[in-house]
C-alpha cells in the first residue's frame, strides 16, 4: 500500500509580509499545479514582532497578482517555540533569520536552511521592503522552490 506522508514547510522572514508569505503561496501554486496538495502543509512566519497582523504588503500581493498567484488574506504571524518541533523544513531568507532562528532554535534536527540554497546558491533573498524590487524577490522564490521540488 502506498503510504503517503505529510511533509510541513514553513517559510520564515523577518516580518512575515513580504518574502515569507510570497513563499508560501508560490509554493501552494506550485504544489497544486503538480497535484502534490496532499503532500504538504506550507505556513510562514517572522522573526520579529514587527508587524505581527498585518496583511500581505501591497506591492508583495501585486507581484503575486501579476504572476497569478493565489492568495488570501493573512496576518504576520510570529515563530513559536513548537514551531521548530512541528514543522521538517524551515526555509529563511537571509543570513540575519538564519542568525536569529539557530540562536533560538539551536537546529540540533538541521532543518533550518537558507532558500536559495535549495538551488545551490549561498546567497540572500535581499528584503523588498527596502530594495522595492518584488520581481527579483518573485524569480529568487521561484527558483528555489522549482529546484527543490524537481529534486523530490
Ligand atoms: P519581509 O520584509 O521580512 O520580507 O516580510 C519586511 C517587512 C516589514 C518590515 C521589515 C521587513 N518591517 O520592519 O516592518
Amino acid at each position: 500500500m502506498y503510504f503517503c506522508r505529510m511533509e510541513k514547510i514553513l517559510f520564515v522572514c523577518l516580518g512575515n509580509i513580504c518574502r515569507s508569505p510570497m513563499a508560501e503561496f508560490i509554493m501552494k501554486k506550485m504544489v497544486n499545479d503538480r497535484g502534490l496538495e496532499a503532500e504538504f502543509e506550507i505556513a510562514s512566519a517572522a522573526t520579529s514582532d514587527e508587524v505581527i497582523g498585518y496583511d500581505i504588503y501591497p506591492p508583495a500581493k501585486d507581484a503575486l497578482r501579476k504572476h497569478g498567484i493565489p492568495f488570501t488574506g493573512r496576518g504576520a504571524r510570529q515563530v513559536t517555540d513548537s514551531d521548530y518541533q512541528y514543522y521538517d523544513h524551515i526555509f529563511v531568507m537571509d543570513w540575519q533569520n538564519l542568525r536569529d532562528m539557530k540562536s533560538r532554535f539551536s537546529d540540533a534536527d538541521g532543518k533550518i536552511q537558507m532558500l536559495m540554497s535549495l538551488a545551490g546558491k549561498e546567497r540572500e533573498i535581499p528584503d523588498p521592503w527596502y530594495t522595492g524590487d518584488f520581481e527579483s524577490t518573485y524569480k529568487d522564490i521561484c527558483e528555489a522552490l522549482e529546484c527543490f521540488l524537481d529534486g523530490r
